[in-house]
Parts: structure tokens; C-alpha cells; sequence
């Protein structure tokens, strides 16, 4: 632990006997007095660096970073398998668990170099161990137990959603509780988030993942056949394609509009735009590789339909946060965080959403929105200061095991649903 000791110099001069002082910095015991006497000595700041490695292997990316209590992000890496698997047409776990085991060791060591930090000077290893792909997120613990037995660091397990909701957190001042968007490839959900541990589930997924219908519809699509889509996610692909097309111009059905709850869901969507594809290929007698006449505006409409669903449920829910004051800050706040959420014309419209409930919407960079390590890290320093979920004991650490599912905090949906919040069409924020 490197201890910096900041104090004015009329302090130290008169008041401190630096002999003493330097004594004492050389063992742990010296620390423990010299916080003691920090603490009597309100003139002078301890500051006590920590250093936390995170490792993320829940789906498709190798992900490892160091970041310091500061929130400063000392090193990282990332190996993405986005390319292989879009070339494979979609996800295979044992072909992800694979790539996991052939990159992890150079990933974690690249971060660690990067941060010019042996493993002696951490203070935790901080893995995600739910929820994701059972055989990806197994090779992540693994290495991380084997790291933290190896050097006796604590290990902090991560629920990949939590690390979602709390990244945003590294680098703008958000206080608890706020709002939560999280859409991914995996996962649609919006929560009131408490505390570092602590969430209310709001709207839930009820069926595909928005990432998931954009990867499909973009595969079915036969996107990466055109330059300069090769190695984007679906998302990624039909975004840059929606912004040269009309979002007016294929119209699609509006999922659960007589639904009065916050719930989310894309497989409708997803199968009326395999059912247009397939008619448009028709009319055009389009066989083989060849893409669709028009398929800028094909992508604009669906990734509007998407966002317009999203935008549709959220609104019902900051009408029903502010109905049950769950958000009691001055400044009311949303994040939104996941994979989709780097999408800027989702996050335009969720924009639009926020203000007209005077509520401020916060998104990481798109590159802290996907799934890397930093998240893992700043989520393990979240609780290792909160001191939740930090396992010291070797017994405890060898018995951590993955969940391949597991929701994220205290569901309310159904209280939602009984508070009967119906959005008239004239009330529906307008998106374009
Ligand atoms: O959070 P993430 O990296 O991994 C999961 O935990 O799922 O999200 C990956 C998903 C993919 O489905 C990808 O198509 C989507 O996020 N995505 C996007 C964009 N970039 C990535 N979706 C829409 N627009 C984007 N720009
Ligand atoms: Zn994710």
C-alpha cells in the first residue's frame, strides 16, 4: 500500500515528529497508529492508494484492467471476439471459452504491465462470476482464483449487470439512488439503483435482448458483405447504415403498447423484420450474398422501432419513479450503460425521454459501455469501500462458483404494473 501523506507544512513543523512518523510507515502495525493519529489530527490526510485488477470473460470479450480509488484506470486491455463470432454466425460457447483460455494470461498481464504494478501490490482481484456463459465465465474465475490463492489477495466476485450500472460512476459524480438503463446482448432491464448492492427492479426482459434482434437482423441482413462492416457488432453495423436512411419509411409494430408495465421486448420486432426481409427479397429476386435495395432505410426504421420500444418503456417508468419518489436527489439521474447503449441515436431519443421528466441522462463512453475490464475493477473498488462481497478467507475463495443466470435485485415489476400508468399517444415524447 503506498501511503501519501499530505499535510501543510506548519503542521508538519510543529506538530509532527517526523522521525516517528517515518518509523512508523514501515510496518502495519505503524499504518493502523498512523490512521489513528490522522483521525485525532484533523489538519492531516492519509491517503491510502488501492489497486484493484478486474477481469471480465461473462460472454465474448477478454477483458482485464487496474484502476486506483482515485477512479483513475492505471492499465488495460481487451481481446475481443466480435470478428470470429460474426464470421461464425453468432456466438458459440465452447469456440468463446476457447479464445477466453488462449488470451486471458496475456490480456490480465497486459493490463498489469500497462499499470506498471506487480501482482504483490494489489489490494483485490475483482472477476465477473454472473451472469453470462457458463463455460466463458468459468475460465475468468479460475484465472482470478488461481491470482488471488497465488498472491493471498481478496477476491470480490462481480454481477456483470451491477459493473454495468455502476461504471458511469468511475468518472461523473452520481449519487445513489439514480435510474438505470442497461441494454445489452444479453440483457434489457431498467432499475432504481440504492446502493453499491443494493437495486430495484423496474422493467425486465421478457424475451430477446435488443443487442441480440440488431446482431440477428444484421446477420440476416448480410451486412458484413458490404465495405467497411467487417469486425462491427450487429449494433454497431446497423447504426452507421441508419444514419444515411429514412426511419420513416418501413413501419413496424409497437411491442406491448397495451402493457401497462416497464417490460421489454424485441423478439415481435426482430420477427416482423425477418418476415420484411424475406418479402423484399422476393419481390427483388435476391438470392445468395446479395443485399437488399434500400437497406439504409431498412436498418433506420428498425433501429428506430427498437429505440422507440426502449424510449416507450422508460417513460413509463420515470412517471412511475417519480410516482413512488424513488429518486430523492436533487439532481435526478439516468444512466444508461450496455452495448446498445453506445448507440447515439438511442441515446438522442432517451435524452428527449429524460429532460421532459427532469431527470438528467448519464452514458459512458461508448467504449466503457461494452464489456471490458475497467467496469469489473471500478465495480470491485466500489465494494471493496463499501466492504460488501470481499472475500478474504482462502476456504471462501476456492468455494466461489459462476451463475449463468442471475436477476439483478429486488423485482418490483409486478407493483408497477399494479400502479396502472397508462400514456396516452399525445403524451409519448416525440422522437423525431
Ligand atoms: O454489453 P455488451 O458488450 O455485451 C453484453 O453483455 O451483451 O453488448 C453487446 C451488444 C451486441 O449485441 C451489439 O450488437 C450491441 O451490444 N451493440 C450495439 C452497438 N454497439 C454494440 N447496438 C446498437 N448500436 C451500437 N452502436
Ligand atoms: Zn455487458
Amino acid at each position: 500500500m503506498n501511503i501519501i501523506l499530505q499535510l501543510s507544512r506548519k503542521t508538519f513543523n510543529t506538530c509532527i515528529r517526523k522521525r516517528l512518523l517515518l518509523r512508523h510507515l514501515q510496518n502495519e502495525q505503524g499504518e493502523r497508529s498512523l490512521k489513528q493519529y490522522c483521525s485525532i489530527h484533523t489538519s492531516v490526510t492519509l491517503y491510502c492508494k488501492t489497486y484493484i485488477l478486474g477481469i471480465e470473460t461473462s460472454c465474448d470479450d477478454t477483458g482485464a484492467a487496474v484502476v486506483d480509488n482515485g477512479g483513475n484506470i492505471l492499465g488495460e486491455a481487451l481481446n475481443s471476439q466480435t470478428d470470429i463470432h460474426v464470421q461464425l454466425g453468432g456466438i458459440i460457447p465452447p469456440v468463446a471459452r476457447d479464445l477466453h483460455r488462449q488470451n486471458i494470461d496475456d490480456v490480465v498481464k497486459l493490463a498489469m504491465d500497462r499499470a506498471k504494478l506487480k501482482y504483490e501490490e494489489l489490494n483485490a482481484i475483482a472477476v465477473t462470476v454472473k451472469p453470462g456463459l457458463a463455460l466463458s465465465l468459468a475460465v475468468g474465475i479460475n484465472y482470478a482464483k488461481d491470482l488471488a490463492l497465488k498472491f493471498r489477495k481478496p477476491l470480490i466476485p462481480i454481477h456483470h449487470m451491477e459493473a454495468h450500472a455502476l461504471t458511469p460512476r468511475i468518472e461523473t459524480r452520481i449519487d445513489f439512488p439514480y435510474l438505470v438503463l442497461l441494454a445489452s446482448g444479453g440483457h434489457c432491464l431498467l432499475a432504481a439503483a440504492q446502493g453499491v448492492d443494493q437495486f430495484k427492479l423496474i422493467g425486465k426482459g421478457q424475451d430477446n435482448s435488443p443487442g441480440e434482434a440488431f446482431d440477428k437482423i444484421a446477420r440476416r441482413l448480410k451486412l458484413i458483405t458490404l465495405p467497411g462492416m467487417q469486425g462491427l457488432s450487429g449494433g454497431a453495423a446497423i447504426e452507421q447504415l441508419a444514419q444515411r436512411g429514412d426511419p420513416k419509411s418501413i413501419e413496424f409494430p409497437n411491442s406491448l403498447s397495451k402493457h401497462p408495465n416497464c417490460n421489454f421486448s424485441f423478439a415481435g420486432l426482430q420477427t416482423q423484420a425477418n418476415y420484411f426481409i424475406a418479402e423484399i427479397e422476393k419481390q427483388n429476386d435476391i438470392k445468395g450474398p446479395e443485399v437488399i435495395p434500400g437497406v439504409a432505410d431498412f436498418c433506420a426504421s428498425f433501429q428506430y422501432a427498437i429505440t422507440r420500444h426502449i424510449c416507450q418503456r422508460v417513460q413509463r417508468g420515470l412517471i412511475y419513479s417519480d410516482m413512488k419518489e424513488l429518486i430523492t436527489t436533487d439532481k435526478k439521474q439516468m444512466v444508461l450503460s450496455g452495448g446498445v447503449g453506445s448507440n447515439m441515436f438511442v441515446r438522442r431519443s432517451l435524452e428527449k425521454v429524460c429532460k421532459h421528466y427532469n431527470f438528467e441522462l448519464v452514458c459512458p463512453p461508448p467504449k466503457l459501455c461494452t464489456d471490458n475490464g475497467v467496469m469489473i475493477a471500478w465495480n470491485g473498488m466500489e465494494r471493496l469501500n463499501a466492504n460488501c462481497g470481499v472475500l478474504e478467507d482462502e476456504s471462501a475463495i476456492k468455494l466461489v462458483d459462476l451463475e449463468h443466470r442471475a436477476p439483478l435485485g429486488m423485482d418490483i415489476t409486478q407493483d408497477v404494473t399494479e400502479a396502472g400508468i397508462k400514456i396516452r399517444s399525445s403524451s409519448k415524447v416525440k422522437l423525431l
